[in-house]
This record gives structure tokens, sequence and C-alpha cells, in this order.
């Protein structure tokens, strides 16, 4: 993208209309919510959410969140409980992500969840982020807006300094109002879990609840970002670096080397990295040792071969 192309948007009907098309047709816009400014991208399109990662220079693949404009259109994403009701209920549209069991046809790229059974959903409150996305009419992928390794950013200039040239727009709405990112809890496993303290008094929850959360430590470990790492790895032995399989091997092939499956036969790494999980996932699924082609180590290179170590490490 050339480097001055960012364009500026406000809060007019007209420039969201504009920032909708832009994320209906993959490309990415940093919006406005009332935590801080999210990098958003079309959840349901892996090239676009492969290219959040690169936008941010994020050498490692960790689950987003998809963003929606209503409780009706997160259920459409995630098996609803009744717990997840009465939180909802109290907070949404607010400061606060919900982690949930995917539902069937859910449609979100693999790359969103980064292979977790399990989606990150929130209805943010702010009523430009809230106009966007029922324009939109799908769930968006947000992680804050700035640059890996950076503050988050709570105004568009922020976003503009760490972000020009990289996306293709920045809904300019003013300073972001809470300032901190959303508590993430936890949903999935038998007791709800406080996965991340953030924008919403965890005490709040806890009075709507009428219980305590867990700490994320005493949590279902498949749900705790902190172990997310481990997670997710194939049953199956991964070699990695593999020129060739062996004879008892599954091949993933990249480029010209083809295999099994190829992450991306014309070598884009976009595309490997919207294809690595239902890659990983199709040849896990066949319990046969899985040997993986060279991946070139730039760009989003990085992360995919992060992960790939990942999958190819030593575990109990
Ligand atoms: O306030 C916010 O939440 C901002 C705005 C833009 O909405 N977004 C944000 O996204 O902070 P991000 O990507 O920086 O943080 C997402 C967090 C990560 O810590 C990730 O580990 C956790 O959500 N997460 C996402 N999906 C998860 C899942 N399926 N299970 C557990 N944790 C998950
Ligand atoms: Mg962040």
């Amino acid at each position: 993208m050339n480097p001055n192309s960012t364009l500026s948007l406000g809060p007019s009907e007209a420039d969201l209309v504009q920032a909708a098309d832009l994320l209906r047709a993959g490309q990415l816009v940093a919006f406005p919510t009332e935590t801080v400014y999210g990098l958003g991208g079309s959840a349901l399109m892996g090239e676009t959410v492969a290219g959040i990662y690169a936008a941010k220079g994020r050498p490692s693949f960790n689950p987003l969140i998809a963003h929606v404009a209503s409780v009706d259109a997160a259920k459409d994403l995630v098996q609803w409980s009744d717990l997840a009701a009465r939180i909802a209920a109290a907070f949404w549209p607010g400061p606060l992500t919900l982690v949930l069991p995917l539902r069937e046809g859910h449609g979100v790229s693999s790359l969103v969840t980064a292979g977790l059974p399990t989606l990150a959903v929130r209805v943010p409150a702010h009523p430009t982020a809230q106009r966007l996305l029922s324009l939109v009419g799908g769930p968006v992928a947000a992680p804050s807006a700035n640059p890996s390794g950076r503050i988050s950013p709570t105004t568009a200039a922020h976003v503009h300094h760490g972000l020009d040239g990289k996306i293709a727009a920045v809904v300019d709405d003013g300073p972001c109002g809470v300032g901190l990112e959303s508590t993430i809890v936890g949903l999935a496993g038998d007791a709800p879990v406080l996965l991340r303290p953030g924008g919403l008094a965890v005490e709040e929850i806890e009075t709507v609840l009428g219980q305590s959360l867990l700490d994320r430590d005493q949590g279902d470990p498949l749900t705790a970002p902190g172990q997310l790492l481990s997670h997710y790895a194939p049953n199956a032995a991964v070699r990695l670096m593999a020129d060739a399989p062996q004879s008892n091997e599954l091949y993933l092939g990249f480029g010209a080397r083809d295999g099994d499956l190829n992450l991306s036969p014309s070598g884009n790494l976009a595309e490997a990295a919207a294809n690595l999980f239902d890659c990983l996932h199709q040849l896990d699924a066949r319990n046969i040792p899985i040997a993986v082609a060279p991946i070139p180590d730039h760009g989003l290179g990085h992360a995919i071969n992060d992960r790939l170590r990942r999958a190819a490490a030593p575990r109990d």
C-alpha cells in the first residue's frame, strides 16, 4: 500500500458507510471503541485477518476478539448459555468480552481463534463502533490498533502514528472514554474465569453473577491466555523445515513444494497464514506424523514459524 494512502474518516454517516464498505471488501479499518481504538478487519476472511497481524507486526498468532453490533449477532457465532445471557443483559454493550464455545456454522476464520474451539466476542458501546458494526453486518476482528509491543491507542493520532500506510482508513471520533482494554471473562468451562482484568470492574460482574470469578490459573487451561501458547498443538508429531516427507509422514507443502495439503501453492504468506490452523486440524485428524515444508522467515512467516515451532515442540 502507498505509504500515504491511509484515509482519515470521521463519524458522519457517509464516512461510516465508506468505512463499512472497506471492511466488507476485506480492507483494514481502525475505529474507536469506548476502551481503545481497534484495528478492524472482517473476521470471516482469513487473508484479511492475516493482514491484521502483518499490519501490527505481531510475531505470533494470539486469538482476537470478534466485535459485533448486538447480542443477537453474538448468538450467531457462539453457543449461548444462561450465564452468558445474564452477564450480557447487564453489561452489553460495554467494555466486556466473553469467551464462549464456537457455534456450528459460525463462519469465523480459524486465524481469529488461533485454532481454538472458543471465540472471544464483544459488543462495544461506543456509538460510532455500534453504527459501523451494524453497517458491516458481520463480525469484525479487532486487536488494539497499535504496532506490536507499543502502547494501546486511545486517539486517532496514536493510530496514524503507528499504522499510517499499513491500513486502509482510520475513523476518528476523538479520545476513548475508558482507555483500558475490555475485561475478558471465560464462560467455556465449568465456572466463569477472569481471563483479563480491564475496563469493567470485576466486582460489578461478580455482583451480577452472585459468585466470584475464578482466577485464570484455576480455570480451564484451554481458555487461559497464558496457556494458549502450547495450544493448539496437533496430537501427531510435527517435523519442520522438511524438504520432502518420509514414507510414514503426511506433508504440509508451501509454494512449489506440494504435499497432501499446501498452505499456499503460490507462496503467498497471507494465504498461508489464513490456511494454517485449518490445514493442521485436517492433517491431525488423520493421526499420522506431519512434515512441514520450509516457510520463509520474513513478514507473516515469523508468526507462521512461531506457531509451527510450538506445534512441533515436545510435550507431555
Ligand atoms: O478493549 C478491547 O478488548 C480491545 C478493543 C479494540 O475492543 N481489543 C483488544 O484485543 O484488546 P486484543 O487482541 O489486544 O486482546 C485480545 C485478548 C488476548 O489477550 C487474547 O489472548 C484473548 O483476548 N482471547 C481472544 N480469544 C480468546 C479465546 N478464544 N480464549 C481465551 N482468550 C482469548
Ligand atoms: Mg492489545
